[in-house]
């Protein structure tokens, strides 16, 4: 797949296909934890997004598909067995297109449009110095959406890509107003006030305890390489930090470009 992460295209065993990064991915093996941590998290927050599992490369698949690798300059690295990160593709994407891009008049049609509000609450949260990426696919709204009882078909939107939350690979908590942002400004047009971010202000806003050690908790060991206590830290600080997510939002409206555009300063 395209990406800084160099990750692959898989079909697994549960004849479902996975992009799956590996612990080997030239961005660092934290990403994978982020990845997997952002998953518990955003199902407790109800905003759309793929289903992830862990996916095992066996020594006798690398061995038959050496093409399963990672590009570091002229030279490439094998991708060891064991246990990776798998984001699963909604559909067959045999069968059925998944567009990472939708021009605007589309994208207004998305049938959870109102998910990008949740998620920037979220990546404001986490600090993901990434721009926001998600993919669009046609689906019956009732079978994506929470609470949707439509059979109608319509564009959904499932937010991907959470290698560089907390920071990327330093966990680290340095916000800048920019980051986070979907390049399409149109997501935001329902904006018009810290109150359009609602429910997911107020579920961050009192986000309990148990739900970040339970991500603590179900995050593998494989990928932790002794970061344990890191993580727990880690965890403990975006706990701490929940009651300055609204002025990390009200720094986007104030900053240099302000994509809120019914929101003014
Ligand atoms: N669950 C999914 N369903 C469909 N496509 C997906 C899914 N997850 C990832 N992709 C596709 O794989 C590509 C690479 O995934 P992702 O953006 O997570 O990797 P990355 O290497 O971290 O990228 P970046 O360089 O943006 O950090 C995405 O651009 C998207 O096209
Ligand atoms: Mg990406």
């Amino acid at each position: 797949m395209r990406g800084g992460a160099q990750a692959h295209l898989l079909l697994a065993e549960d004849k479902h296909h996975y992009v799956v990064k590996t612990k080997q991915n030239p961005q660092h093996r934290r990403v994978l934890v982020n990845e997997w941590v952002s998953s518990i998290l955003l199902r407790q927050l109800d905003i759309a997004q793929p289903a992830v599992e862990c996916v095992e490369l066996t020594p006798d698949f690398l061995a038959a598909h050496p093409e399963v690798n990672i590009t570091l300059g002229n030279t490439t690295a094998a991708v060891e067995p064991g246990w990776h990160f798998g984001s699963r593709l909604p559909v067959d994407p045999n069968r059925f297109v998944i567009y990472d891009v939708l021009p605007d008049p589309l994208l207004r049609q998305v049938a959870n449009l109102r998910d990008f509000l949740g998620i920037l609450v979220w990546d404001k949260w986490a600090n993901n110095c990434d721009s926001r990426q998600a993919v669009f696919f046609r689906a019956q709204v009732k079978d994506w959406i929470s609470g949707e009882t439509s059979r109608k078909s319509a564009f959904v939107a499932l937010m991907i890509d959470h290698g560089y939350v907390f920071g990327g690979p330093h966990w680290l908590f340095q916000d800048s107003p920019l980051a986070g942002l979907y390049y399409r400004p149109l997501v935001y047009d329902g904006v018009q006030s810290l109150d359009s971010f609602q429910p997911w202000l107020d579920q961050v806003l009192s986000f309990p305890w148990p739900g970040l050690d339970r991500a603590f908790r179900e995050t593998p060991e494989w990928w932790l390489n002794g970061d344990r206590d890191e993580l727990e830290k880690l965890l403990e600080k975006l706990y701490r930090r929940r009651t300055r997510v609204p002025h990390l939002i009200e720094d986007i409206r104030d900053g240099r470009v302000n994509p809120f555009s019914n929101w003014p300063k």
